[in-house]
């Protein structure tokens, strides 16, 4: 089902995505390598619950931690896990959480330390195609607007791999509503938007072929090739004019500069 929000929702909505922003830039702060994807689960599932949310992943579909940690050749969908995060790895962190009967559901991909130039390339274009995205999020849009937006900019543009077989969502009392919103498609195509129509969109970019494939544990998709993927994800309200960003990467990038440990360097 599609539900487009009221002005009233639209705000406790947003609190909801800055909760998710809040705690990703918690693990902003204290990432290191060393440190292992199921610390930052822990700290993400204790932060969250601090501040009066209840965790959305755990046990979705049977999905069994708090975060998805998704470490360079893993697209999304990662286990946290025991194995210390090393320089040079790259890891999405998307969490979820429920705040006051509302969802929020973002990810950004961070570099620990030092890493090839072409891993720092991707991270950059991914983030910079995630934008490009939301700017076609206005109302009398179409769906397809915002995945040929991120398409051209990502495989058109620098050859990287747009994962077909995972999509972006509505977002609203439940984590995945209709309408799907793929990170491909064509212009002036699809589903037309709607002010207040409340999308998580979610670029999933592979540095090489966008075929991807799931582990035997049922949940980890990884890219066929070996090669890295970079996922960020932002909760966006469809607006007459300008999209309205719900949840706030600012805050994660000021936690990430001020934090040796992690790579800035494409800022
Ligand atoms: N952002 C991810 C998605 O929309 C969250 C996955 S939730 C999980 O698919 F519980 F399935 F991991
Ligand atoms: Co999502």
């Amino acid at each position: 089902m599609m539900y487009t929000k009221t002005e009233e929702q639209v705000v406790l909505m947003k609190e909801a995505a800055m909760l998710v922003s809040k705690t990703l830039t918690e693990v902003a702060t204290v990432l290191k390598p060393g440190m292992t994807t199921l610390d930052i689960d822990k700290l993400c599932m204790e932060f969250a619950k601090d501040h009066k949310g209840t965790l959305s992943f755990y046990n979705y579909h049977g999905y069994p931690h708090n975060i998805c940690a998704s470490v360079n050749d893993v697209v999304v969908h990662g286990f946290p896990n025991k194995s210390p995060l090393k320089e040079g790895d790259i890891v999405s962190i998307d969490f979820g959480v429920i705040l006051n009967g509302w969802h929020g559901d973002h990810a950004y991909t961070f570099i620990i330390g030092e890493a090839n130039a072409d891993a720092i390339d991707l991270v950059r274009i991914t983030k910079e195609s995630l934008y490009m995205g939301i700017e076609k999020a206005i109302a009398n849009n179409r769906i397809g607007d915002i995945g040929y937006a991120i398409q051209e900019h990502t495989e058109k543009k620098h050859g990287y791999g747009v994962v077909r077989e995972l999509v972006g969502h509505g977002l609203g009392k439940h984590l995945h509503e209709d309408p799907q919103v793929p990170n491909y498609g064509k212009r002036g195509t699809g589903l037309k938007l709607k002010e207040n129509l409340v999308l998580a969109i979610e670029p999933m970019i592979n540095m090489g072929t966008h075929k991807v494939f799931t582990d035997e544990d049922g949940w980890t998709v990884k890219t066929q090739d070996g090669k890295p993927s970079v996922h960020f994800e932002h909760d966006v309200c469809v607006k007459k004019n300008e999209a309205l960003i719900l949840s706030d990467f600012s805050i994660i990038e000021a936690a990430e500069k001020a934090n040796i440990n992690l790579n800035t360097s494409y800022y």
